[in-house]
């Protein structure tokens, strides 16, 4: 799959087959991730992959915006470590695992858990230092066809581009 394609066909996929992700698949994401561009090259970022099911199960039951990790056959968790631009940094690693994943005939769905209470719990259950910043639990597996949905829409390029300076609207071709 061209990476164009992979940009314009990937949606968000909170339902996933059963069957498991094979190693040499996580491991695919994991490179994904690995050659992702950050700030000064530093490469703050740690990924935790998770397939104990009663660990995914315990982390869906504490994750409100994302209690389907608990049926996903894999996850992986991005911790920042001292990072200056945490978000951004570890933004470009999902995003690229993200396109991998779909690639791959996955299907993948960013939980943020913003509530801090929720962040600490699943930090504490994975053993992530106190010090480090959790970005994000990443669940995936195998995409059901069937269930495929028709993408959320966007707003109007003429509403987010701009030709030259601000307020000229970039023309759409
Ligand atoms: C920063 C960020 C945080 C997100 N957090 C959640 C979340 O906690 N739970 C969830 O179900 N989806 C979450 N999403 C997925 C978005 O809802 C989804 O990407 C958006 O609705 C667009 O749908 P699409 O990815 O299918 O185009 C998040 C996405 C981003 C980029």
């Amino acid at each position: 799959m061209e990476v164009y394609e992979a940009i314009q066909t990937r949606l968000t996929v909170r339902q996933f087959k059963p069957d498991a992700v094979p190693d040499d698949v996580v491991m695919k994401l994991l490179r994904a991730g690995q050659w992702a561009p950050s700030s000064r090259n530093l490469q703050p970022w740690h990924f935790i992959v998770v397939r104990d099911r009663d660990m995914l199960k315990q982390i869906g039951a504490v994750a409100t915006s994302g209690s389907f990790v608990a049926d996903a056959p894999t996850a992986i968790a991005i911790a920042m470590d001292n990072a200056d631009r945490a978000e951004l940094d570890a933004g470009r690693a999902l995003q690229q695992m993200e396109l991998v994943a779909w690639d791959e005939g996955l299907g993948t769905c960013f939980v943020g858990l913003r509530v801090e209470e929720q962040n600490r719990k699943v930090k504490e259950l994975l053993g992530i230092p106190e010090g480090m910043e959790l970005i994000t639990i990443l669940p995936f597996g195998y995409r059901d066809e069937k269930l495929r949905r028709t993408r959320r829409p966007r707003e109007a390029l003429s509403g987010i581009a701009h030709d030259e300076r601000f307020g000229q609207a970039y023309p759409e071709g």
